[in-house]
């Protein structure tokens, strides 16, 4: 039942949260129901039953220029192909499909600045700035099938940017403002990028970042990168490079008003994304055209019941992360979604700022991260409780694991006990939701993303024979091709099948997450089972930030594991030799969280550094890191024999004992 009562102290919310603790699951609420886009189980069967069939369904609420011939293309696993045959060009599905039946004057984007202006942004005018933004790209030499870095803050350009490039089959290379301008720097290199779009300065909690100077400062050398387009946000003068810097506004002045949307062959590439895995060096996760936008399309109107004439969508992402691609800017925009885009940080001006955009625009939908959730219920239910948030109908979650309190609270204090929750798995890798409740039909239990969504098959599987566990824990793996996946990992086709498809063969894709299934089916996933971890829902790879503490000049050797969080959920911990007999101290640590800072982004700095003359190594000289995450999580040991120097492990047990007194 909704109840509208305002909570006051954190004691009765803590008592109320504690008889909800007691309620294991959630019916979808009657008046949800009565109103959702699905309500009928029986879809799961129809999906199940022919899932080409469903998929077809999907692909054909899209506007194809071709229409397919073929759904799919499985020939060749693990080189899967979708909607064979089929033309379709993804921002003129975003926008002028939109535009055409009457729907320009919708808006697409509230969007709000950190100073508090805004900007109203119809379908009409993100249609008008993408084709002269996508004529300009092409004046600047941009061809289709050339890549284009993206390096921009939360600001409508960003979105701009993306779909210009997919107007014209220029596939896009985003990097998340967070990461450092050496990170950006690797990526067009890795990407052959061409092209940058980047900003003067970016926002920073009523601060202002340089961002050009930065990428100047790394960029010099890179061949490749033939121009760059920089966008004037925040009026800091920029040094412009001769022959290859120019500003937007300026481009966008000269350019051709008018660019049509390129048909473009349902698997042509529309971008690129470098996400974490268990090396230094980032995958390339190439996303193409028909499958991706099916598959965006079908489960941002499904899992969030997206009902675009009536409803304002916010997910509170970062454009930068995949969460920002599918469900900020294609999904929403596929669906004619009106969206909310805020480009500040959640606690600023204050830490009531969510809440104060939910009652301002009237959001209905909210999408964010439990790590987001977690901070809101440290800084306290007053906050929300401050604001009207009786528009909200639906919440998501997606990033990692939620526990259980935080689900529950977001339920009570965020939902008012009256909106469903959808805990949505996914990866960058799947490129839309494969894991979720469906808000009208699906019995929700706070922890667990519930059922896979329908059409797609996802098995929990013994590691090592890789059979179905039907109650119990182990390895999570989808088992049938679904539209939305990745193709490959871009210039590296070997690693596409080594690092998914090499365990089970090329028709079971091996996530990288361990999940429990209960005595209902339902998949409660547990985490990363190899060397990523996952920092307030920012994936980053251990090797990375190891490569990245041995760049220090005095650092002899590192390993990093990722710990338990209360806040972010794991948080990175370093094992650090120095050289010599450098002596550890604050300074130095200092010194080496700025390099990590400097070569990934801030979002890698290790929480703690832990000093050790040794590691834990095997007698071939691996490091043992599952002893290293034994022994930061305080675990028993088990066998130490076989490392080359038994001691170590004992020492550092020592040490870390210390350290946690010292915490204390
Ligand atoms: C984790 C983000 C539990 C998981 C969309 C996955 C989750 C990784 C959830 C992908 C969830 C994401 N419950 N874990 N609802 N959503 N994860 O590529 O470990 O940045 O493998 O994509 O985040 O992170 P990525």
């Amino acid at each position: 039942m909704a109840t509208e009562e305002r909570l006051t102290s954190g004691e009765e919310l803590d008592d109320q949260l504690a008889q909800l603790l007691r309620v294991e699951s959630f019916d979808p609420p009657a008046h949800f129901k009565e109103h959702a886009l699905l309500s009928d189980p029986a879809i799961y069967e129809q999906a199940a039953a022919d899932p080409e069939a469903w998929w077809a369904k999907q692909a054909a609420m899209l506007d194809w220029d071709t229409p397919f011939e073929q759904v799919l293309d499985d020939s060749k696993p693990p080189f899967y192909k979708w909607f064979l045959g089929g033309r379709l060009n993804v921002s003129h599905n975003c926008l002028d499909r939109h535009v055409a039946a009457g729907r320009g004057e919708r808006i697409a984007y509230h969007w709000l600045g950190e100073d508090g202006s805004e900007r109203e942004i119809t379908y009409a005018d993100l249609l008008a700035e993408v084709e002269r933004f996508a004529s300009a790209l092409k004046d600047l030499g941009v061809r289709k099938g050339d890549v284009v870095g993206i390096y921009l803050p939360m600001i409508p350009e960003v979105v701009v940017a993306m779909l210009a490039c997919a107007r014209i089959g220029a596939p896009h290379n985003v990097v998340f403002g967070g990461f450092s301008a050496e990170a950006v720097r690797e990526r067009m290199e890795f990407s052959d990028a061409k092209l940058l779009i980047t900003v003067d300065a970016a926002a920073r909690k009523g601060k202002v970042a340089p961002v050009k100077e930065r990428v100047d400062e790394v960029m010099g050398d890179l061949a490749s990168l033939q121009r760059i387009v920089v966008v004037r946000s925040k009026g800091v003068p920029c040094e412009m490079k001769a022959g290859r810097d120019v500003y937007y506004d300026e481009v966008l002045a000269a350019a051709d008003p008018k660019c049509p949307a390129e048909p473009m062959d349902s698997e042509d590439p529309l971008y690129i994304l470098y996400t974490s895995g268990s090396t230094a060096k980032p995958k390339g996760i190439l996303h193409t055209t028909g499958g991706y936008l099916t598959g965006v399309a079908a489960t941002h109107r499904y899992a969030f019941d997206l009902k675009a004439d009536e409803d304002v969508y916010w997910c509170a992402a970062d454009v930068g992360w995949v969460t920002g691609h599918s469900y900020i800017v294609y999904g929403p925009l596929a669906n004619g979604a009106t969206s909310v885009m805020w480009e500040g940080a959640p606690d600023y001006p204050n830490k009531g700022i969510w809440w104060e955009i939910v009652e301002r625009y009237k959001v209905s939908i909210l999408y964010c991260a439990p790590t987001a959730i977690r901070a809101c219920i440290k800084w306290g239910a007053e906050w929300p409780n401050g604001h009207d948030l009786s528009s909200l109908r639906l919440l998501g979650s997606v990033g990692e694991p939620i526990n259980p309190k935080a689900w529950l609270w977001y339920h009570k204090v965020i939902g008012h006990e009256r909106c469903p929750i959808v805990d949505t798995w996914w990866q960058t890798e799947t490129g839309a939701i494969m894991i979720t409740p469906l808000p009208g039909v699906t019995r929700t239990k706070p922890g667990s993303a519930t059922n896979p969504f329908p059409g797609v098959v996802a098995d929990v599987v013994d590691e090592s024979t890789g059979e179905s566990i039907e109650q119990g824990q182990g390895l999570l793996v989808l088992k049938r091709p679904w539209p939305s996946m990745l193709r490959t990992l871009y210039k590296e086709e070997e690693r596409y099948v080594n690092a998914y498809f090499n365990r089970f063969g090329p028709e079971t894709y091996v996530v990288g997450d361990a999940a429990r299934r209960d005595a209902d089916g339902y998949i409660w996933v547990i985490g990363r089972i190899d060397d990523v971890v996952n920092v307030s829902g920012h994936r980053l790879s251990t090797a990375e930030v190891e490569s990245a503490i041995v760049a220090h000049p005095d650092v002899a050797e590192a390993a990093v594991i990722g710990q338990h969080d209360e806040d972010t959920g794991q948080a990175i911990v370093a094992f650090v030799t120095l050289q010599g007999d450098l002596e550890g101290d604050e300074r130095e640590q200092e010194s080496i969280r700025d390099t990590v800072a400097e070569r990934i982004g801030k979002l890698a700095r290790p929480k703690r550094i832990i000093w050790t003359d040794d590691l834990p190594k095997t007698r071939s000289g691996k490091i043992m890191r599952r002893l290293l995450r034994d022994i930061a999580e305080g675990r028993e040991l088990g066998d130490v024999t076989t490392l080359r120097d038994p001691e170590v492990t004992a020492k550092l047990e020592a040490r870390i004992g210390e350290l946690r007194a010292a915490e204390e």
